[in-house]
């Protein structure tokens, strides 16, 4: 493992970039900005190394980033409505930040903490803890959180992202890792020829604003059902409502086999380059989203400027809005419980 310099933020605190490697010689970089993963050099199926992640070149971009890009976030990953949410009997109200909405964690989420690293020197594999703290109050959430996230890249390239979180005040959390993939290596190409599967067989409706209707939906039927592999540019536009409203895929699936055990939640096969990868996690819900916010606004790595469709997102998480849908599996950690997740991506590939 290295580590250099990754830029200086604005109140003159270092960020630094991590370069995880292992025994075929494939690395991920990470940053303690944000916790963000920067980058990903898998091998296509000729054996040529590309970077299937979307990123910045330096510790700006993140901060100037408004996407999400490859950072932890929370305390809550996805949408609370209204920011409004009611626990023992009282009512908490979230910074708002999306529209009327609380998104990932608010305007000064985790992904705008500079956190604590920890290189593991005694793991078999490169592997670096990240740790932040987030004060009571903070974006309106009650309880102090700690938070524990340890990146871990070993010899059979699968990128393990371990989280363990605490709380002396009963909270919701819901962190989840918000990396854009790009399977072609090269994020000039849309994602569109990329054949997803998800094993879900029910998603969660939304409105407009991306806040679930509360309502599980069956994918049968739909251009949602992913349950075989399907080319992503043959239905993202299928003239189906909810796919209209969001623009793209924007959607939170109900993942099969929920036990909290790490399972099998989706694959994304890239004909072209024979890059082949898998999601694994003990979640109950991905989001699966096809960067269609991205406008061009923003240039990345080798200054190229991230579009619509240049990445997709497979968030592993609970469901949006589960505070306010009882329904919904719980998202309430209270003191003496430990959060926790495991959620692997696993890279190879296919002739
Ligand atoms: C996704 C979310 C999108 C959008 C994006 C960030 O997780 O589903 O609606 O907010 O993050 O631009």
């Amino acid at each position: 493992m290295t580590s250099k310099p990754f830029g200086k933020l604005s109140d003159g605190r270092e960020a630094t970039l991590y370069t995880l490697r292992n025994k075929k010689n494939t690395t991920v970089a990470l940053s303690n900005l944000g916790a963000a993963v920067v980058s990903i050099n898998v091998p296509d199926k000729n054996g040529v190394l590309g970077d299937v992640l979307l990123g910045y070149e330096n510790a700006q971009g993140y901060v100037d980033d408004d996407s999400y890009l490859g950072f932890i976030v929370g305390r809550y990953g996805n949408r609370i409505a209204k920011g409004k949410f009611s626990l023992g009997g009282k009512t908490y109200r979230l910074g708002i930040n999306d529209g009327e909405n609380h998104l990932h964690g608010g305007k000064d989420g985790f992904h705008r903490k500079l956190w604590d690293a920890t290189i593991n020197a005694k793991a078999p594999f490169d592997s670096v803890a990240m740790h932040c703290v987030s004060p009571d109050g903070e974006e309106g959430y009650p309880g102090m959180v700690s938070l524990y996230v340890a990146y871990t890249w070993n010899d059979n390239n699968e990128l393990i992202i371990e989280y363990s979180g605490t709380t002396d005040a009963p909270t919701i959390f819901n962190p989840t890792s918000h990396g854009y993939f790009n399977l072609t290596g090269d994020p000039r190409n849309t994602v569109l020829d990329h054949e997803l599967m998800i094993a879900a067989d029910q998603f969660t409706p939304a409105g407009p604003e991306r806040i679930p209707t509360g309502k599980l939906q069956k994918v049968e039927g739909t251009p949602l059902d992913f349950r075989s592999p399907k080319r992503i540019g043959d239905c993202i536009n299928a003239p189906f409502e909810q796919l209209q409203t969001a623009k793209g895929f924007d959607h939170n699936w109900v993942l099969n086999d929920f036990d909290q055990t790490v399972h099998r939640a989706a694959t994304v096969n890239d004909l072209k380059s024979g890059r082949f990868m898998e999601v694994l996690t003990d979640q109950p819900g991905l989001q699966f989203y096809t960067g269609n916010f991205l406008d061009g606004s923003h240039k990345g790595k080798e200054g190229i400027a991230y579009q619509c469709r240049s990445g997709l997102c497979l968030e592993t998480q609970h469901f949006p809005d589960s505070p306010n849908r009882p329904q919904f599996p719980s998202v309430v950690l209270k003191p003496g419980e430990t959060y926790r997740q495991t959620t692997i991506y696993r890279f190879s590939t296919k002739d």
